[in-house]
């Protein structure tokens, strides 16, 4: 029996929150860091809009957090908010030491950096550089892993799932995963002394997304295999304005757009957000998304606009350098007319639950960035909080493994992974069409407007769906695309148990049925049963399934 990597701490993610706590982590032990694509290929990458932290002058620590909380619908958690909001600026610090570049803006008060303003904040409050901010953030902390001697980085690696064994001290901890090498098609087995997943969000779960094809859940889709509780899957956070054009694929145009001036506009001209929120454009992202929701089913429409061509047009162009070349290329010129835009599922807030250091209900194993749930985001993210999230969050996990506090004396051997009775899948097609019926009932019945009907349909489909897929999980050997299939309707069930299971609108939740809040605010958490199903491999000898 081999084991075929054996690591100090195995960071299973190469975005923002993996990356940043592999960079801490390796000041202490090695670490070995997986991406189940290319390194840069999860959201990280594709951030535009900047990092929230207080860095004006006349802003605060208290106005970041009276923000957050306005958003959050009375479900963020107070500690975890101020936590964070207290360690934003040496967050952005950090990032510069290792020489991010944002965008400098020399004649402002209390920081040569341009602070842009998105919805929420109370004041300008987003470091950028320029609208690529997570390629330039991104490009930084690949750069100084790379060259790290501590630090290894797998790309092509898919996580299958999490490794469970009570250890020589008795208790269940996490000790490693099941890992698809693409390139071999050979499953292999990690063990480390601690295991962090860093995987991303699952907006992948709906039909129109903002995020790259791997949002697919996996982190949480394994943590909860593994026994792990989440909570809040229900506030799938939709951003109001991706780019509507059939070559788009739902690009993002930053909230920054509306932050430097930008107004949606139906096809009359008329601007409509005022009707809904006295903040109009620069209202939280559940209202504004809501509202064009609300006016294209009002009115029939395929999508609304939004325009900031009445800025000049050199400040466009300096702004959003990229996103007015992606819509140029398109045949849209920003800087003279509207951008067609729908809204688009972009963020997860709820996840795995964790505490403040990352730490889940599993010994060894910790959940951070946009996979984990810490009471942060509450019912709806406010713009910008997420990247700062995973910088906060990615140092504290790193911190607490530094301590030794979740090592254990001696590490048991895990099995190696049995292929013995599966076979090459002779019906891939079944996957393909799998996908695509799960992505559309998703948009339909559990999107930005939901019903107690639309979530009943909803579970019916996905109760069909996950049997078949532990059918043909249990019978073929695995492929990328059947983990990610497995995963995402796995993700998929928890949203709809969770949507079904608030009887009240709140934040990103809205149910025509309970349209308002009820009196008071409840986390939506959910356990999973001891007998969690789980590949033929770790039922042999694992006591815990
Ligand atoms: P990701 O960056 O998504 O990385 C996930 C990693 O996990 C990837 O390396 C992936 O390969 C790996 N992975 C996943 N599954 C597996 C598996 N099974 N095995 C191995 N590896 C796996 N937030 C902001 O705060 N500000 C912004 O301006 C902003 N703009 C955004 C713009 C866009 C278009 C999008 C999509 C999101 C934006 N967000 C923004 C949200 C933010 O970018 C993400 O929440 C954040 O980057 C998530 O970081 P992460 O490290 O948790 O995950
Ligand atoms: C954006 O630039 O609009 C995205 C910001 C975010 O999701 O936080």
């Amino acid at each position: 029996m081999s084991i075929d990597h054996d690591c100090g701490v195995l960071v299973i993610g190469s975005g923002a929150a993996g990356l940043t706590c592999a960079l801490h982590a390796a000041e202490d032990s090695d670490v070995t860091v997986l991406a189940k694509g290319p390194l840069p290929a999860g959201s990280t990458w594709y951030a535009q809009g900047g990092i929230s932290a207080v860095l004006a002058e006349g802003d605060t620590f208290e106005s970041h957090e009276a923000d957050t909380f306005a958003a959050g619908a009375g479900l963020c958690d107070p500690d975890i908010v101020r936590y964070t909001v207290e360690q934003g600026p040496e967050c952005i610090e950090w990032l510069i030491s290792l020489g991010v570049e944002f965008t400098r803006d020399d004649g402002a008060p209390s920081t040569p950096y341009h602070l842009t303003h998105e919805g929420g904040h109370a004041h300008r409050r987003v470091i950028h550089a320029d609208d690529a901010t997570g390629r330039a953030v991104h490009t930084v902390l690949l750069q100084q892993a790379a060259e790290d001697p501590r630090i290894t980085l797998l790309p092509q690696r898919n996580a299958i799932d999490l490794i469970r064994l009570p250890t020589a001290e008795g208790r269940m901890r996490c000790i490693g995963a099941y890992v698809l090498d693409l390139a071999s098609g050979q499953v292999e087995v990690f063990r480390a002394g601690a295991v962090v997943v860093a995987t991303g969000g699952a907006s992948q779960a709906y039909l129109y997304t903002s995020n790259p094809a791997g949002a697919t859940g996996d982190g949480i889709a394994m943590a909860w295999r593994a026994g792990c509780r989440v909570a809040n899957m229900e506030f799938t956070q939709f951003h109001p304005t991706c780019l509507y054009h059939p070559q788009a694929q739902s690009a993002l145009i930053s909230e920054a757009v509306r932050g430097e001036g930008g107004k949606l506009l139906l096809p009359n001209g008329e601007r409509f957000l005022g009707r809904f929120d006295s903040r109009a454009e620069l209202a939280p992202r559940d209202i504004v998304a809501r509202a064009i929701d609300h006016e294209m089913k009002r009115l029939g429409l395929d999508c609304v606009y939004l325009d900031i061509s009445h800025r000049p047009a050199d400040f466009i162009r300096e702004h959003f350098p990229n996103i007015y070349e992606r819509c140029l290329a398109l045949g849209i010129d920003m800087t003279r007319e509207p951008l067609p835009v729908v809204p688009a599922a972009h963020y997860t807030c709820g996840g795995v639950c964790t505490d403040h250091l990352g730490r889940t209900d599993l010994g060894g194993l910790y959940a951070i960035g946009e996979c984990a749930h810490t009471g942060l985001h509450g019912a709806n993210r406010m713009a910008s909080n997420s990247l700062l999230e995973c910088l906060v969050f990615g140092r504290a996990a790193a911190r607490d493994i530094a301590t030794g506090r979740a090592w254990t004396t001696s590490l048991p051997r895990p099995r190696p992974w049995d292929e013995s009775q599966v076979t090459d899948s002779d019906e891939e097609v079944v996957v393909a069409h799998n996908w695509d019926e799960l992505r559309r009932f998703m948009w339909d019945y559990v999107g930005i407007v939901r019903s107690d009907k639309r979530l009943e349909r909803a579970r019916h489909r996905i109760d069909l769906l996950l049997a078949e897929i532990h059918d043909y999980y249990g019978n073929f050997r695995v492929t990328s695309d059947l983990l990610e299939l497995r995963n995402v309707a796995l993700v998929a069930d928890l949203i709809i148990r969770s949507a079904g299971a608030r009887k009240e609108s709140r934040g990103l939740h809205f149910n025509i049925d309970y349209p308002e809040p009820a009196d008071s605010a409840r986390d939506t958490v959910l356990v999973p049963a001891p007998d969690t199903p789980r590949h033929p491999s770790e039922s042999v000898g694992d006591p815990a399934s």
